[in-house]
Order: C-alpha cells, then structure tokens, then sequence
C-alpha cells in the first residue's frame, strides 16, 4: 500500500520583518525567483526519485511570505508535484499569504493557480495594533482582503495574535466577536510570544501577564465551540471537516518533506525514521542537507510532543503503527496517574488527551510523560 504523504514548500522573502516573528525569512531586493522555482523543481524530483510510489496529501506554501510568488511560479510548483506523484482525490493545496495584494486580483489568481486553501495573515483588526506587530498593512487593507479571500475561496483560514501587552479581554472578546463573524472555515489563534533574536526582544516588550492571558485563552475556547469552532489543536478551531490535513500530519506523526532554506521534513523509509533538515545556503543551486536517523524512542517522544496539542490527543494505536512501540510502555506511568489523579489528562484504552486545565499546562504534561 502506498503511503501518504506531505509537501511543505518554504518562501522565505518578505517585504519586511515584523519585529515578533522569528521564522526563517529574508528582506531582499530583486529576488531570483523564476531560478528558485527551478531549483525547487530539482528538490522536488530528488524526493521524487527517494519515495516514488507515495501519494500526495497535501501541499503547504508557507513562509516567510509565500503570496509574493507569481502564479506563474505557483502553478508550475504545483504542476510539478503531479507530473512526478499521484495524488489523493481531495488534496488539499494551502497557502499562506498576507494581505497586501501584491497586484490586482492577487487572490484570484492565486485560486487560479491551483491553491484551494488560503490562509490570510491578518493579525490583528485595529490599526494601533497592527502598527504595534510592525505590518504593513492596515485594517482597511485586512478588510478588503478578507472579503476577496472570501470571495475567491472555499476553503479558507485567518490568523491572529492575541494577548497583545496593552490588549484588555473586552478588547480581544469584541475582535474574536469579529474575526469569528467573517464566516472563515478556520481560525487560527495565537498567543503573542518573545522570541529571542526579535526586535521585540531586544525592545524588552513583556507579555501579558500569565493569568490574563490564560483568561483570554479560555474564554476563547468557550466562545469558539459555542460559535461553531470547536479546539481541534491547542490554537486551531475548525469544524472536523475543515482541519487543516497538512497541519494535521505533522501532529499525527506522518511523513513529509521540506522544500527550501530551513525546511525540515520527517521520513519513515523501510522502517528507519528520517529528519532531514536543510540548512541555510544558496537557493538557486544546491542545498545542504542534515540527514539524522531517529531512534523510535526519539520519534516516539516528537509524536508524544506533538500529538498532545489536538483535543482528540494521542491515538494507542496510531502511535504503535507510526513509532512502532507500545504507547502505554513508553510514557512513563506513575506520571501519567499523577496528571489524571489532577484533571490534567484523560487516559484510557484509546487514547490519551489534555483536559480544558491541561491544555493550559501542556508542556508540564510531556514533560512528565517523557521522563
Ligand atoms: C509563518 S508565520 C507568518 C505567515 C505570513 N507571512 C504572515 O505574516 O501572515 C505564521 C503565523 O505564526 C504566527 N506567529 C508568528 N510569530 C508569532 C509570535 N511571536 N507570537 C505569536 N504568533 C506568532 C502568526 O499568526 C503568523 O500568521
Ligand atoms: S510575520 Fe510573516 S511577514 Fe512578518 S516577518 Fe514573519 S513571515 Fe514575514
């Protein structure tokens, strides 16, 4: 049987750096990006030639800022893909793209490329936050491209950050009223993080204090699944058919690969667990490779790690087909009473998940199960 599998595609340009973000991502003037693409397309018949009998799942065009390609360049990516792979009937292409049109009909050509899934950036819905996150666009501009993602889409997903420094909870009750009223499929919802190396780092900005910001969380969890987004990862909200298949095979523990500077794919080839990362290079020509083989204990704890931020946690019998242990031998038991004894876990035959209290300690609970 031929396995599925995953294709993340890496655009690391950006018009600018917002001063929060810490992915890999570069500001540079006269991009070569027709030489890129060519050079993705070799990427592309290398993994071919290593796992040529996979069927495709899905594609994600991630970034940086992937809608600052052409959908010229978009579709031969993409045609690509199906000349070398077979693919499953309802594949879902995403791409990540922010709102600033970068020419007119931007999104429609997009949909015409062959994207079938777009995720809009927006980030906030008030122009003194928006200046605040460093983007450059304003909320007039965040509007104009949610109603033409709408319009141009069926299968669509919005971005925010909350737990801003000055954002009070009425403030983000009244924008996630908003954000929630669009009628996007998906929501994605993050919580402001200081990353070292950012602008806001080194501007010491502070985070919301803890309990604030576990307020906002819980709330949103409450109003969401009241509103028709049920959690079904720890910051996305979907209904079941409107998950995201690509984002949902990395917390599932399937196979993908990483086209591009600084992706990174995960492999099970022959039994044996790949983790390839490519380092920062030339991107027109040839890229370096960290090639690791994982032990399935090393594996196991990433599915581990992984797999408790979906609502429906962990699988016994996923994890034993994906890592090839027993779940219940590999975690470590006495901890796992210990955080069901507390209301932070639910553990049964099935499966193991994160209760509402556990999601807001989840890295105390792999902490523990790993130990
Ligand atoms: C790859 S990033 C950015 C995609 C796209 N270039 C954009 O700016 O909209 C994906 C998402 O991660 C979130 N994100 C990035 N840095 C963050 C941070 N420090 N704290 C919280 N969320 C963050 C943002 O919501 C962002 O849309
Ligand atoms: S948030 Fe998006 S646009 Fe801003 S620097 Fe990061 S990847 Fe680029």
């Amino acid at each position: 049987m031929s396995l599925p599998l995953s294709i993340y595609i890496h655009w690391p340009f950006c018009k600018s750096k917002c001063p929060y973000c810490d992915f890999f991502k570069k500001v540079q003037k006269n991009v070569p990006q027709d030489n890129i693409v060519d050079f993705y397309l070799k990427e592309l018949d290398y993994y071919h030639r290593l796992l040529p009998d996979r069927i495709i799942r899905s594609v994600f065009l991630g970034g940086g800022t992937p809608s600052l390609i052409t959908p010229d360049n978009i579709h031969r990516l993409l045609e690509h893909i199906f000349t070398l792979w077979k693919t499953e009937a309802n594949i879902e292409i995403s791409l990540e793209a922010n709102p600033n049109s970068e020419y007119p009909d931007m999104f429609r050509q997009l949909r015409r490329a062959g994207i079938n899934r777009l995720s809009l950036g927006i980030q906030a819905l008030n122009d003194a936050d928006l200046r605040f996150l460093g983007r450059t666009h304003n909320l007039k501009q965040a509007l104009h491209s949610i109603d033409e993602v709408l319009k141009n889409f069926d299968n669509h997903s919005i971005d925010l950050i909350y737990a801003r420094p000055k954002q009070s909870l009425s403030d983000w009750m009244n924008e996630l009223e908003q954000a929630s009223g669009f009628g996007f499929k998906h929501l994605s919802l993050y919580q402001l993080t200081i990353e070292e190396g950012t602008v806001f780092y080194k501007k010491n900005v502070q985070v919301l204090d803890e309990d604030a910001a576990a307020d906002m969380y819980l709330y949103t969890v409450d109003y969401l699944q009241k509103h028709g987004y049920p959690r079904y990862e720890i910051s996305n909200f979907a209904p079941a058919r409107y998950e995201s298949v690509h984002n949902k095979c990395y917390w599932l523990g399937d196979d993908y690969i990483g086209i591009g500077e600084s992706a990174h794919g995960r492999l099970k080839i022959n039994g044996r667990f790949y983790a390839i990362d490519n380092l920062p290079g030339d991107l027109t020509h040839s890229m370096r490779r960290h090639k690791e083989i994982l032990t399935p204990q090393e594996r196991a704890e990433e599915l581990v790690i992984m797999g408790l931020r979906l609502q429906q946690g962990i699988d016994k019998k996923y994890f034993k087909t994906v890592s090839g242990l027993n779940f219940d031998d590999f975690i470590n038991q006495k901890a796992a009473a210990n955080l069901e004894s507390q209301g932070l876990i639910i553990n049964n035959s099935e499966y193991l998940a994160a209760t509402d209290a556990g999601f807001l300690v989840l890295n105390h609970i792999i902490a523990q199960l790993c130990r």
